[in-house]
């Protein structure tokens, strides 16, 4: 069973004729599910979306993850990532939600502070700015590919340090206040294995500020360097959002980046994360590279 879809540059295809709010048979969904992680981020036009809809998409893909900084039960306003209140005023700078928010322009894959970090990302457009706000996705699989094989070798091994508080600590937000204590952090590869591809990718973000037992200036170069191999503005797909649009992409292949818009212009998206089944995988030299 294959989809009909569109590819829209070095990453990223626009799927045709499947319509995520009706229902999908199995055969429709394990090939979806394959094309989104082949290609790393699939978008769907004019398919606005009721809440529950979503949130049942996104647990075909697996458990949900709560997003939102408090444990209480998932109700649909959790899913809301706006930059209006209850009243559809629009917040200031300085809201905490908005500070929170504002980390997503950097480079980043979802939930990489978590010792087993998401899968799937499902977004949704209900209310865009006239300007701005666009998405920009990279691939980590490509970024690999595009190193020669000399530091390709050099990899292996390393572990990176996702680490929320120094990305939130460059944006003047002091995490500690938020969180009544340390943010959240994480290490893992820096050269991933995808489980379900089986392909060999790079596992870095702005998020990562340190290598395990490299210096610091040593290893914020390299990160620079790979993050740089993935974000070539050649390899990049931009987003523009309508609303109706849905996307979804897989986190273990992917980066992605916001970008900023006027505060005052209301912005609302509806984001359902999937958590992880395991923990990054360490890739070795005899995984496969490209597929
Ligand atoms: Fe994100």
């Amino acid at each position: 069973m294959s989809l009909e879809s569109k590819r829209l540059g070095p990453l990223g295809v626009e799927v045709l004729g499947l319509d995520l709010r009706e229902p999908i048979s199995d055969a429709d969904w394990q090939a979806l599910r394959e094309l989104i992680v082949r290609e790393g981020v699939a978008v769907f036009r004019d398919q606005p979306m009721e809440a529950g809809v979503q949130i049942e998409l996104g647990r075909r893909f697996g458990e949900l993850e709560n997003t939102t900084l408090d444990t209480m039960p998932m109700d649909e306003s959790k899913f809301l990532l706006a930059n209006v209140d209850p009243q559809g005023r629009t917040r200031s700078d300085d809201d905490v939600l908005m500070q929170l928010v504002a980390i997503n322009e950097s480079w980043h894959t979802d939930s990489s502070f978590r010792d087993v970090p998401a899968s799937f990302s499902l977004f949704s457009a209900l209310t865009i700015p006239e300007e701005g706000g666009d998405t920009f996705f990279a691939s980590l699989h490509l970024g690999w590919d595009a190193l020669p094989i000399e530091e390709q070798a050099a990899l292996y091994g390393l572990r990176g340090h996702h680490d929320y508080e120094r990305a939130y600590a460059l944006r003047d937000v002091d995490m500690r206040t938020v969180f009544g204590g340390s943010a959240p952090s994480a290490t893992h590869p820096i050269v991933r294995r995808h489980p379900e591809s089986g392909r060999t990718g790079l596992y870095v973000s702005e998020h990562v500020f340190a290598i395990e037992d490299m210096p610091e200036e040593e290893a914020m170069t390299l990160i620079r360097h790979l993050l740089d191999a993935c974000a070539d503005p050649k390899r990049v797909y931009r987003h523009r959002w309508a609303v109706g649009d849905v996307l979804i992409w897989d986190n273990r292949s992917t980066l992605h980046r916001a970008q900023g818009f006027d505060p005052d212009r209301p912005r609302v998206m509806r984001h359902v994360r999937v958590a992880g089944s395991e923990a990054a995988i360490a890739a070795t030299p005899s995984d496969p590279g490209r597929p």
